[in-house]
This record gives structure tokens, C-alpha cells and sequence, in this order.
């Protein structure tokens, strides 16, 4: 990751530099004790939660939990290259750059070994499509409507179908058969027999990292017969398939040629051939190479466009990847950052369209979106039964309300419950006027449940107010356990450091432990007791609160599982358990919410609804939910 500059050369960068000056260029920072404190870079907000800390070299961003050093910071905020930042700092540093890179030499070398040999591999592949072998490869690309003047701007090629074309050719070149089979290049037999040629007969797509290096290979059968239409290179030290999106540096310049009132779109298409159907017709395109898109890879596409198009077929399984990128989104999204939807109809893909229709129409169809909102409401609305009667009607306005209400970031949430409730309004657009329905029959009912309260035994609602006292006890001290085993054993956090950043634990009292352990677990890897003691301290949180803490979750019992494990098992059922408090947490907020916007539901089923499920997992999280305990049915996050 540090590539070619090492620690110490990192060091005197920083050295240099105070972060408060940096980062107070575009954020305006005022100083608070020993850090700086402003509003934060990466979300909208009323009260600041970013802080800076000189000391440290580190910024720390409560509100998305993000934090880092400066050339982080430049990361996020400007979208740079970890080199690209490195080498701003340095200019404004006065530091000059490493010639070759000192140390870390070993890992970088092996890299840069490999990544020779993929380059060596390319240009091979490159000549061969050219080359006597590549006849019949070379007429199927021709058929495909990819005459030879575009080959080399996708660097297109063909392997050949020897068993060891390629191995031969690298070998006399210098290369070792172990360092081509770590390149992904040669696929090594489980009986141990000789290394061959991973790709055999294929047309040939490189995959280039962003900065346009090869760092693996997509390889298409042109025989309809094959085992497999597509073959992609395997995860290798400098291919990682959860990060990597296929045509990212040519869509980067397309991108970067674009008049800036031109807004241009960033499309994310399913194929390698889609990908250079938009190059070709001049939209800026990528693909996730035969796995649907990954967060590592919307974070990606983030840095690169506030709001990138993701196109599927009009086909079921397009639909489905669709919903699948909805339900994966949904909890990364923040004001600023978000998706299209865009659908190419007709069972084509883009692929078809500009061989079909040329690149005018395939514009036109990829300019053609919907937005987040949209795509999510339409999909609840379509999703399951007709709505038909109040239950079903009911019901869709739950989902709703749970949906926009799983978003972490607050005013979006806000922003979605109000988008999403207008699009359920306007479904039964001619019915009576709400209101004066609604309030009668709310005024009905309110009235019989008086008369119902009334007539209960004094007795009985002492005991409902217990129980309901008990339940709300339950995720208390469930919170103070998650806390607990954090502080015990702090990787725990590691899946959930975002969230536990921005919500804690889901209990008010506990935020600032979480915000502190969190601040400790991404400076450190070893979290010393006094080290958090102190921290804990000098923001106003004293020993006898941590004992406090502890006391309250030795309550929880068997609903926190995970103090009596250890090592793995532990963090699972730590995870599990936080997700289940998370999705208690935005239940509650669901019906704070219905409960406030009463007045423009016609009558409060929905309300209702919403109450029950938060009761039912209320219960299910003081039982013994890990053993499936009483009331353990699965908790869908629906
Ligand atoms: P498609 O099957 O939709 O093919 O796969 P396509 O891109 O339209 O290909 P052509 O037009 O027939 O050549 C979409 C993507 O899924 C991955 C590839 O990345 C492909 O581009 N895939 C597909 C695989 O990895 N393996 C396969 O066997 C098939
Ligand atoms: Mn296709």
C-alpha cells in the first residue's frame, strides 16, 4: 500500500505539516482544548464532529466515522490517489520525492515483479490476436462489430490454444513457472504436475488497475461448446476482485475530458464487451468482473462520481442484481453519494444496442434513469402481492418507513421517509381527503381504547407497565455488554467500526465509550487499558461509570452470548448481536416517527405494525436468541 515511499520518508512529510493548517484550508476549524473542531468535510451538519488533532496528525469524523492522517484526508476529500496525495504533500512539504523506493523493498519488488510479467503478458496476447493463430479470433471480433482500429485502444488479444504458448514465451524471457502461476497467469495442478496456460483459445480483455497498470486478464470462448463463456484471472497480490472495476482508467479520462457543464455520467454496466460499448460511444463505463458490485467497489465509484448509473437488463435476473445493489446501497448512501437506476429494454444489453442502434441510441437509453428513490420505491410497491386491501396496503407502508429509516445518515433518512410516504400517497391519488377520515376514525378509536384502559383492573396495567419496563431495560444492557466485550477484546469493531462510530450502541450513555474506542482502534492495534482509561477521563467519563457499565451488562445474561466465548465465535456473536441492536434501533426511530406523523395516516395500522415488530424483536433480543431461544424466529432486515 505505502509503495514506493516508505515510513520515513512518510514521517518527515508529516513533520512538516501541521493538519490543523491543511485541513483548515477548506474546513474552517476553531480550536477546542487540544484539537480543532469544525463541521464535517463528508456529511451536511448542523453541530461539528470533525476533529483534528496536531498531536496526532490524525482527523477524526464522528458523523461517518471516517478518520486518518492527512493523506487520507486528501483521499477522501479530493479524491486522490494515495501516490497523488503522497506527492502533493510533499511539494507543499518542501520534501523531494524518493527516487526508487528504499524499503518495503521485498513485497514492492514482487509486485512490480508481477506486475513486468501481466504487462509482458498483454503485449503478447496483443501480437497474437495479429498473428497467424489469431485468424478465427480475429473474424469473430469482426463479426462482433470491433473492427481491428479499436483493438488497441482496449488492448484487446487472443491466447492461442498450445497448453503452454504463453509459459513458454515468459520463461525464455526470464520469468519462473511459481511467479507466473502467483500472476494468475498459469494455473498450477492439485497433483503438482507442471504449470499451463490459464487462458487457452480466448479473446482476451486486460483488466487495468485505475492508473491504467495490467493487473489481470478476462478471457471470452469463442466456442459456443466452452465450459465457460468467460474466464477471469484469479484474486492475486495485485488483482483484487472486491476493489478492482474493469474499464475504470478509460472511463477516468473520459471523465476527465468532459466540459464541466456537461455533468457527464459514470455508467456501470454488467460486460466486459458493454464496457466498451459505452467507451466507444463515448460514455464513461465499468463492470464488475462476474460478481455483482461489491461495497469496496461503490466506494470506488464514489470517489470517482457523486451519483454513477447502475444499468441492468430489463430481464429478471436484471432485476433481481438490481434489488441486490438497492438492498447493498441502501446503508452506504449520504447526501452527495448515491446511484441511478438505468434499464436497457428489449433483452439487449449495451453491448447489442450500439451494434443494433448505433451510439446515439445507446446514449439516449443510458441517459434514461431513475433515481434511488425511485428504484427503491417501485421495487417494494411491485414486489410482493396486489395491493388490494388495507393489510397489504399497510404493510408496504411499513417497509417504507423501516427502509428509510435503516439509512444511517440522519437527514437523509428524514429526507427518504418524506419521498418515499408522498410516492405511497400518491398511488390512490382520487380517494377522499385524508384528514377528515382519518381524524374520526382516530377520534373513534381513541376512544375505545379509553374506554378499554378505563375498564382494566389497576392490577393489569401495573404488570403491562412492568413488562414494558423490563423490555426496554432489555437492549440497555445488551449495549453496555457490546461495549464491555468491545473494551475486552476491541476487534470486535473491525466489521462495524463505520457504524459504531456514527450510532455507537445504540444507547446514548454509551456513546462516548464508543466513540472512544473507536478513535483508539484506528490508531492503534494494541488497545491499553489506561491508555482508553485516561481518554475516557478527560472527556468527563470516570471509572466508576465503566464499573457502571459493567454491572449493567452483567444483566444482560444469555443475551450477550458473547461474553462467555473467546477468539472467533466471540466477534461472530458480537456481530450478530450489534446488527440486531441496530435494527432494534432503527425500528424505534421508525415508530418515533409514525407516531409523530399520526395525523397523515388515515388510521394507525401502520403504527401498529411497526410497534409489533419492535416489540417482537425487543423480546427476541432479552431471550437467548444465539440458541434460538423462545422467541428466536429469524430477524429478516426488512
Ligand atoms: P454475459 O453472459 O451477460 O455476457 O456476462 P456479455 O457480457 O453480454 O458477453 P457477450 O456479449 O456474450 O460476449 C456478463 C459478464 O459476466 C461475466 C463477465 O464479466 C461478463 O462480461 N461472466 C459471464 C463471467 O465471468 N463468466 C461467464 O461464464 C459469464
Ligand atoms: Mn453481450
Amino acid at each position: 500500500m505505502v509503495g514506493r515511499f516508505d515510513e520515513r520518508f512518510l514521517e518527515e512529510i508529516k513533520s512538516r505539516l501541521r493538519p490543523s493548517d491543511v485541513i483548515g484550508r477548506t474546513v474552517k476549524l476553531r480550536k477546542q482544548g487540544r484539537e480543532y473542531v469544525g463541521l464535517s468535510p463528508f456529511n451536511k451538519e448542523k453541530t461539528p464532529s470533525f476533529y483534528v488533532n496536531d498531536e496526532k496528525g490524525q482527523f477524526f469524523d464522528f458523523s461517518s466515522g471516517k478518520t486518518g492522517d492527512l493523506i487520507t484526508f486528501l483521499q477522501e476529500t479530493e479524491r486522490l490517489s494515495f501516490a497523488e496525495a503522497v506527492e502533493r504533500l510533499a511539494a507543499e512539504a518542501g520534501v523531494p520525492l524518493p527516487a526508487v523506493d528504499p524499503r518495503g523493498a521485498e513485497q514492492e519488488k514482487k509486485r512490480q515483479g508481477l506486475a513486468d510479467w501481466l504487462e509482458l503478458a498483454a503485449q503478447w496476447f496483443e501480437a497474437e490476436l495479429r498473428r497467424p493463430p489469431g485468424r478465427e479470433a480475429r473474424a469473430y471480433l469482426e463479426r462482433r462489430g470491433l473492427p481491428e482500429g479499436e483493438w488497441g485502444r482496449f488492448r484487446l488479444g487472443f491466447s492461442p490454444s498450445g497448453r503452454t504458448a504463453l509459459k513458454d514465451y515468459l520463461v525464455t524471457k526470464g520469468a519462473r513457472p511459481a511467479e507466473l502461476v502467483e500472476a494468475g497467469l498459469l494455473i498450477a495442478p492439485e497433483d503438482g504436475g507442471a504449470p499451463y496456460d490459464r487462458f487457452r483459445d480466448r479473446i482476451i480483455f486486460p483488466i487495468l488497475d485505475a492508473r491504467g497498470r495490467v493487473v489481470s486478464f478476462g478471457g471470452r470462448a469463442m466456442d459456443p461448446q466452452a465450459r465457460a463463456k468467460y474466464l477471469n484471472g484469479p484474486e492475486t497480490p495485485v488483482f483484487h476482485k472486491g476493489h478492482q472495476l474493469y474499464g475504470l482508467s478509460e472511463a477516468r479520462k473520459i471523465l476527465a475530458a468532459a466540459k464541466a457543464d456537461e455533468d457527464p455520467p459514470l455508467v456501470v454496466v454488467e460486460g466486459y464487451m458493454d464496457v466498451i460499448a459505452c467507451h466507444r460511444a463515448g460514455v464513461a463505463a465499468v463492470a464488475a468482473m462476474g460478481t455483482a458490485l461489491g461495497e469496496d467497489q461503490m466506494e470506488v465509484l464514489w470517489r470517482h462520481h457523486p451519483e454513477p448509473t447502475l444499468c441492468f437488463d430489463g430481464d429478471r435476473a436484471g432485476r433481481q442484481a438490481a434489488s441486490r445493489a438497492i438492498d447493498r446501497a441502501l446503508p452506504l448512501l449520504k447526501a452527495g453519494r448515491s446511484f441511478r437506476f438505468a434499464i436497457v429494454e428489449g433483452g439487449k444489453d449495451p453491448d447489442d444496442v450500439l451494434r443494433e442502434q448505433g451510439a446515439a441510441a445507446l446514449k439516449a437509453q443510458l441517459s434514461k434513469t431513475t433515481p434511488f428513490a425511485e428504484a427503491l420505491f417501485v421495487r417494494e410497491r411491485d414486489e410482493a402481492e396486489p395491493l388490494d386491501t388495507p393489510e397489504r396496503k399497510t404493510a408496504l407502508k411499513v417497509r417504507l418507513r423501516k427502509l428509510a429509516a435503516s439509512i444511517p445518515d440522519a437527514d437523509l433518512a428524514g429526507a427518504y421517509k418524506e419521498d418515499l410516504l408522498a410516492r405511497y400517497e400518491a398511488l390512490w391519488p382520487t380517494r377522499e381527503p385524508v384528514y377528515t377520515v382519518g381524524a374520526a376514525a382516530r377520534e373513534m378509536s381513541r376512544a375505545g381504547w379509553d374506554k378499554r384502559r378505563r375498564a382494566a383492573p389497576s392490577g393489569a396495567i401495573a404488570e403491562t407497565k412492568q413488562a414494558t419496563e423490563r423490555l426496554r431495560a432489555a437492549p440497555r444492557a445488551l449495549s453496555a455488554a457490546l461495549a464491555i466485550a468491545a473494551v475486552k477484546d476491541p476487534a470486535v469493531l473491525d466489521d462495524s467500526i463505520e457504524l459504531v462510530g456514527s450510532r455507537g450502541f445504540g444507547d446514548e450513555k454509551l456513546d462516548r465509550l464508543a466513540h472512544e474506542l473507536v478513535r483508539l482502534r484506528y490508531e492503534t492495534d494494541h488497545l491499553e487499558m489506561e491508555a482508553l482509561q485516561r481518554r475516557l477521563l478527560a472527556s468527563g467519563f470516570t471509572p466508576e461509570d465503566l464499573a457502571r457499565v459493567e454491572r449493567e451488562a452483567a444483566r444482560a445474561g444469555v443475551a450477550a452470548p458473547f461474553l462467555k466465548e473467546s477468539g472467533e465465535r466471540a466477534r461472530e456473536l458480537w456481530r450478530q448481536a450489534f446488527d440486531l441492536l441496530m435494527q432494534l434501533e432503527s425500528l424505534e426511530r421508525a415508530v418515533e416517527s409514525a407516531a409523530r406523523d399520526l395525523s397523515r395516516d388515515q388510521d394507525a395500522s401502520t403504527l401498529i405494525s411497526l410497534k409489533a415488530e419492535r416489540d417482537h424483536l425487543r423480546r427476541l433480543i432479552n431471550s437467548d436468541w444465539a440458541h434460538g431461544g423462545e422467541d428466536a424466529r429469524p430477524v429478516l432486515p426488512h
